[in-house]
């Protein structure tokens, strides 16, 4: 269950609600806590400074939506209208990153820090221009940066919706903050998504030195239910 508000006072509310109606039918094993920013613009800032989300599928379209994120005919039919959600705790090695020079921290992205654009130019939502060489033949964006070995371009035409949250536990015995993603990528099929993009980025991705995965998972998620109707029946109580 992932319960979320623009309040975090509702949030313990309403996890509180579901813990004391589940009593007796489902427990909690574990629990993390995120933040992100104030309601406004679809992107945010995570801990490492970057805007983040801005590379991801615009599901205005219900087309996309439903090709991109609902699952499809090969699902049981009980996930009809549901997903799948790619959950990691990924910690980020902020004092090694915040010592970086700018342009590093900018080339292991593929975009700058002030803005989110891409390093071939123009805005946050400007398309990155993978192709784009300097006169000596060097990628602008480098070969090993995330944004291009994410990109759906580089895997096949794979496609997440990123919906991360930042956390921040405190500091770790070693005094460095314990900190980092809540990383959440919806799909309709983590097979043909998350998986071939992670295991790229795990061995050549140049972010991938900055964190520590540290824990995952992998979520079926039931479609929303009408009223009357509860989440998940057609899976509980057939
Ligand atoms: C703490 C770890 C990570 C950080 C700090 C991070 C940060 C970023 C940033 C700053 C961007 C560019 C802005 C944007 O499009 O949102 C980005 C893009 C992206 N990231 Fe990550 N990321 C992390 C982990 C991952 C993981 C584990 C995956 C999936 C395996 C992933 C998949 C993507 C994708 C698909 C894009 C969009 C690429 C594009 O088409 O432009 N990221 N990430």
């Amino acid at each position: 269950v992932q319960i979320a508000a623009d309040d975090p006072l509702v949030v313990v509310q309403a996890l509180r609600t579901v813990r004391r109606l589940a009593r007796g039918t489902a427990g909690t094993r574990w629990l993390m806590a995120g933040f992100t920013r104030a309601p406004g613009p679809a992107t945010h800032r995570n801990l490492m400074g970057q805007l983040d989300g801005t590379g991801n599928p615009d599901l205005a379209d219900p087309a996309q939506r439903s090709r991109i994120l609902l699952s499809g005919p090969d699902a049981p039919a009980w996930l009809a209208g549901g997903s799948y959600a790619v959950v990691r705790r990924i910690r980020m090695l902020l004092e090694h990153w915040e010592g970086l020079p700018l342009e590093h921290r900018e080339q292991a992205v593929g975009r700058r820090v002030a803005d989110g654009a891409p390093l071939t130019g123009g805005t946050e939502f400007t398309p990155a221009d993978l192709d784009a060489a300097r006169p000596d033949g060097v990628p602008v964006i480098a070969a090993n940066a995330h944004v291009r070995l994410a990109a759906p371009a580089s895997n096949g035409g794979a496609t997440m919706l990123r919906r991360s949250w930042s956390y921040f536990d405190g500091l770790r015995q070693d005094g460095t903050p314990d900190a980092g993603t809540l990383f959440v990528a919806w799909q309709n099929d983590p097979r043909s998504a998350f998986v071939p993009v992670q295991r790229r980025p795990a061995r050549t991705d140049a972010l991938a030195r900055y964190v520590v995965h540290e824990s995952s998972a992998v979520f079926a998620v039931p479609g929303g239910a009408e009223p009357g109707d509860w989440v998940g029946r057609a899976l509980l109580a057939p």
